[in-house]
């Protein structure tokens, strides 16, 4: 069959075939542990699981608004100011299914055919693939270990050019788990604030699986004057351990977040109804599931193979 030649252009999601194959050996009774997709090793809290069966049982089992419904966008707009101090309205959220649509959201309403994104590496394997199915470039900025894996001011400077759209930034970063600081940050920003059309997405998905008491920052955190040119992408996968739920969001601008939502209500309108109820909860809800999961090392939770986030 002849085939579109974009998708000769991509790789499958190699994270989620070593997942599938990690799995596969385990249902073999196999003791494996998978650095494959990063999925924690606990369960989705009772609490929310429970809003999803109740948002069943509620009939929330029908099309909805397609760039999320208010009340999850309110509990999206609660939580970035509780957690970080940022303030949205609900024009400026979007929300998808995973933080992987909300990207693939992103690139699609904002790269045209030779636009750059500058992607630190050692990267997320889906960031480049997402950029070659809009049409754009990746450059790629690799780091190491003299820097603790991080894009450092110069390094930024030197791969922005007229034709940069934005740049990812991930941090905690998959799979170096290395974070940046408030004061690396402010160093980034400077650079950015040089180039006014360089637009940031901050990869925020990791924020609360963060250890040995250092404090989580974004770009607008550190640079509130760079805040409208940031898009914050984050989602309940990672902190509530619901993968499979498929609930991710983006706050920005909004122009950028109509666009967005546009996009997805001609591909898979809503993320599901039941799932956003869920999501509702895991962000309004009681949060110490969060950090007692983060505090207990996994084999004290339980007694098989772990899945380790790669
Ligand atoms: C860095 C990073 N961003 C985004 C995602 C996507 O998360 P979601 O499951 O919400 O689509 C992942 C998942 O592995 C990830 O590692």
């Amino acid at each position: 069959m002849k085939l579109a030649d974009r998708v000769n252009k991509i790789q499958p999601s190699p994270t989620l075939s070593i997942d599938a194959k990690a799995k596969a050996l385990k249902a073999q009774g196999i003791d494996v542990i998978g650095f494959g997709a990063g999925e924690p090793d606990f369960d989705t809290p009772a609490n929310i699981k429970e809003a999803g069966k109740k948002a069943i049982d509620a009939g929330f089992t029908k099309y909805m608004p397609v760039g999320g419904a208010d009340d999850l966008k309110d509990a999206i707009i609660s939580k970035m100011k509780r957690d970080h101090g940022l303030e949205y309205t609900r024009d400026e959220i979007s929300v998808a299914c995973g933080a992987k649509h909300t990207l693939y959201n992103i690139s699609q309403a904002i790269i045209q055919e030779g636009d750059e994104v500058i992607i630190p590496g050692p990267y997320w394997v889906s960031y480049p693939d997402q950029v070659v199915l809009a049409g754009g470039t990746s450059v790629l900025v690799m780091t190491d270990e003299t820097t603790a894996f991080k894009i450092t001011p110069a390094q930024l400077e030197k791969a922005i050019t007229p034709n940069t759209r934005y740049v990812i930034l991930n941090s905690p970063c998959n799979p170096t788990g290395s974070t940046y600081t408030k004061a690396e940050l402010t160093a980034l920003g400077e650079v950015l604030r040089r180039h006014p059309h360089v637009l940031v997405v901050s990869d925020d998905i990791y924020e609360k699986l963060i250890y040995d008491g250092l404090q989580f920052c974004n770009l607008p955190m550190a640079c509130p004057d760079l805040k409208d040119r940031t898009i914050i992408v984050n989602g309940v996968s990672k902190a509530y351990s619901m993968t499979g739920w498929r609930i991710g969001y983006a706050c920005g601008p909004k122009e950028l977040m109509g666009a967005m939502t546009k996009m997805q209500s001609q591909s898979t309108s809503n993320a599901t109804s039941i799932a956003q109820k869920a999501a509702v909860e895991a962000l309004n809800g009681p949060q110490n599931a969060v950090s007692e999961c983060r505090r207990c090392p996994p084999n004290s939770r339980s007694a098989g193979p772990i899945s380790l986030i790669g």
